[in-house]
C-alpha cells in the first residue's frame, strides 16, 4: 500500500477521489477467454483478504475499520457483474448493474466478479452462480446450504446479511473458499460429486457469523475469524451429518495442525494471539489460527457443555456484531459472561496458555475416529502383506477414510505397494482434487514415479493455493526443482497473481 495525503479545503466534510486499477493489481485477476470453461468471454474476480483491497479501491485497509457502500457498475451486455452485497438474482442483464451493501463491513470483504454466469436457485434465499458447464452439477453438489444456515442460525442467532449465494469460480481462484458476505466465493474443485468437500461451504457460511459479523481488529488475532469459524463449521457438519463426520474432520484438522506445529520455527507463531513483530499478515494464516483456535473452544464446551457454552457464543456473536475485536476484547467477554458466571471450570492459567503461549495445551480434547481405527487396521494388514490393494474394504470409504489412509501410508513404502494402489483405485488420476492432492503428496514422498503426467495436468488445470504450494515446494525440496520450474513457468499465466508470488517465491529459496 501506499499513503495517499489529501489537502482538504476548510470547511470540506467529504472526499471524492477518481481512480483506475492496474491490470498488475495483485487483488485482482483478469481471466482471458480462453482461460474459462466457456472460452468466449474474459473473466474478472476480486480476492481481497488479507490485504489486496488496497490493490484496486483506495481505502483504509485494516479489519479495524468497517464502511457501507453501494456501487454501480457497467459490463458488455452478455456479462454479468457481482459483488459481495445485495442483487437479485432475477435482475435484467442488461449491463448495468447496482449494489447495496447496507452492513458495515471491513475492506477485506470487498469483492467484484464479472463473467459469463448463470444462476440456479436452491432455496428461496439461497443459490449459486457458476459458469453454465458446471451450474448443475454445483446446484446439486451445494444443495444442502439452506440447512447449513438453519443450523448456524438455530445456534447461534439470525442470519444478519439477507440472501446468501455461492459463487464457483473458475479453477484459479487461489482458495477453498472465500467468506465474501452475501456471495462467498468457491473454488471448483469441491464439487466431488458426493458432497464429500461441502465442509468448505460450511465454513464460508459459518464466517457469517464468526468474521463477518464479529471481526478481528488485527489480522495478528486471525484466530478470532478463522478459529471460531473452524469450530461453528464443524458444529454444523455434526447437526447436519453426525458425529461420525464430525469427528473424522477433527482428526484430519488436528493432522494439519500438528504438521504446522512441525514447521513452523519461531515459537511465537504458535499462540493464538500472535507477536507484535508480525509483519505479512498471509503468515497469521496456519493451523494455528484454524484449528488450535478451533480446539481452543473445544476445551472450553467440554469445561463448561454444550448448553452453557452455545447460550455463550450465540450472545458473543450479538453483543460484538459489526465491530470489530481483538484477543483481549474476547478474553475480556469470555471472564465476565462464561468463566465468572460459572467457577472452577477453568483456571485462569489454562486461559492463558490456550491464548498466549507456543505449542499444543495438554488439555487439548483428545479426538479418536472409529472410523479411523478401522482404515488404520486395514492399513496395517497391506503394509503387512497379509491382504493385496484390491483386498481393501474400501467399497464404505468415504473421502475422509481415504484422506486418513493416504496421510498416514509410510512415505518409504514400497514402490510396488504405490502401484498395487494406483492400479486398483486409479489415484493418479482421481477426480476427487483432495485425494489426488494427498495421493501426490505421498508419491512425492516416496519417490513414485508414475504421477508426473497426471501431477503436471493437476498443477496445469488447479490454482488453488492449499494444494499448489505444497506441491511444488515437496517437489522442490525432492529434488525435482528443474521439472518443476519448468511445468511453473507453463502454468504461470492461468495462475492468480498471489498463487503466482508466493510460487516464485519457492524457487527463489536458497537451495540447501
Ligand atoms: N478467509 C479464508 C480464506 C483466506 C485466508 C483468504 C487468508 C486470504 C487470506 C477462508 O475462509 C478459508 O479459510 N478458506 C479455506 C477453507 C477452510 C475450510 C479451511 C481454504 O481456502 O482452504
Ligand atoms: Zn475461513
Amino acid at each position: 500500500g501506499q499513503r495517499l495525503e489529501i489537502q482538504f479545503p476548510e470547511g470540506a466534510t467529504q472526499v471524492k477521489i477518481g481512480y483506475k486499477t492496474s491490470p498488475t493489481a495483485s487483488g485482482l485477476q483478469w481471466l482471458s477467454p480462453e482461460q474459462t470453461a466457456g472460452k468466449t468471454h474474459p473473466f474478472l474476480f476480486s480476492q481481497s483478504q488479507a490485504i489486496h483491497a488496497r490493490s484496486w479501491v483506495p481505502l483504509q485497509d485494516t479489519p479495524a475499520v468497517r464502511f457501507t457502500y453501494s456501487a454501480a457498475i457497467k459490463t458488455p451486455p452478455e456479462l454479468i457483474a457481482l459483488m459481495s452485497a445485495s442483487q437479485d438474482p432475477s435482475g435484467e442483464r442488461d449491463g448495468d448493474y447496482s449494489f447495496d451493501m447496507p452492513q458495515a463491513i471491513p475492506s477485506y470483504l470487498m469483492a467484484i466478479t464479472v463473467g459469463d454466469l448463470e444462476f440456479r436457485a436452491i432455496s428461496e434465499t439461497i443459490g449459486v452462480y457458476a459458469e453454465s458447464y458446471i451450474v448443475e452439477e454445483a446446484a446439486a453438489e451445494f444443495a444442502d446450504t439452506p440447512l447449513m444456515e438453519a443450523a448456524n442460525a438455530k445456534l447461534y442467532g439470525p442470519y444478519r446479511w439477507g440472501r446468501y449465494d455461492l459463487l464457483v469460480l473458475p479453477p484459479s481462484f487461489p482458495f477453498g473458499g472465500m467468506e465474501n458476505p452475501r456471495l462467498s466465493f468457491l473454488t471448483p474443485t469441491l464439487i466431488a460429486g458426493d458432497k464429500s468437500l461441502t465442509n468448505v461451504v460450511a465454513h464460508e457460511l459459518a464466517h457469517s457469523w464468526a468474521g463477518n459479523q464479529v471481526t478481528n481488529s488485527s489480522w495478528r488475532d486471525a484466530w478470532i475469524n478463522e478459529g471460531l469459524t473452524s469450530y461453528v463449521e464443524n458444529r454444523v457438519m455434526e447437526d447436519l451429518y453426525g458425529k461420525r463426520r464430525a469427528v473424522m474432520e477433527q482428526v484430519l484438522a488436528k493432522e494439519d495442525w500438528q504438521r504446522d506445529m512441525d514447521e513452523i520455527e519461531d515459537p511465537a507463531m504458535t499462540a493464538l494471539a500472535l507477536p507484535e513483530t508480525l509483519a505479512d499478515p498471509d503468515e497469521a494464516f496456519t493451523n494455528v489460527a484454524y484449528v488450535k483456535g478451533q480446539f481452543f473452544l473445544n476445551f472450553l464446551e467440554d469445561r463448561f457443555g454444550r448448553e452453557v457454552f452455545d447460550a455463550f457464543l450465540k450472545s458473543y456473536f450479538d453483543h460484538f456484531a459489526f465491530q470489530s475485536i481483538s484477543t483481549a476484547d474476547f478474553e475480556a467477554y469470555m471472564v465476565e459472561n462464561l468463566i465468572a458466571p460459572n467457577p472452577g471450570k477453568v483456571t485462569d492459567a489454562e486461559i492463558e496458555e490456550w491464548l498466549y503461549a507456543a505449542g499444543m495445551p495438554a488439555t487439548t480434547r483428545n479426538v479418536v475416529s472409529d472410523a479411523f481405527e478401522n482404515v488404520t487396521e486395514q492399513q496395517t494388514s497391506f503394509l503387512g502383506g497379509t491382504i493385496g490393494a484390491g483386498d481393501l474394504p474400501t467399497q464404505n470409504w468415504t473421502t475422509h477414510e481415504w484422506l486418513f489412509f493416504l496421510n498416514t501410508l509410510p512415505g518409504d513404502m514400497a514402490l510396488g505397494r504405490f502401484e498395487g494402489l494406483d492400479r486398483a483405485f486409479g489415484l493418479s488420476n482421481s477426480g476427487n482434487a483432495e485425494i489426488a492432492f494427498a495421493w501426490y503428496m505421498k508419491s512425492l514422498e516416496g519417490n513414485y514415479p508414475a504421477i508426473q503426467d497426471p501431477l503436471k495436468g493437476f498443477l496445469l488445470r488447479v490454482g488453488r493455493g492449499k494444494f499448489i504450494y505444497r506441491l511444488y515446494q515437496r517437489l522442490v525440496d525432492n529434488g525435482q526443482r528443474d521439472w518443476a520450474l519448468e511445468v511453473f513457468q507453463e502454468a504461470r499465466p492461468g495462475y492468480h497473481p498471489i498463487a503466482q508470488n508466493r510460487i516464485a517465491a519457492i524457487f527463489e529459496q536458497p537451495e540447501e
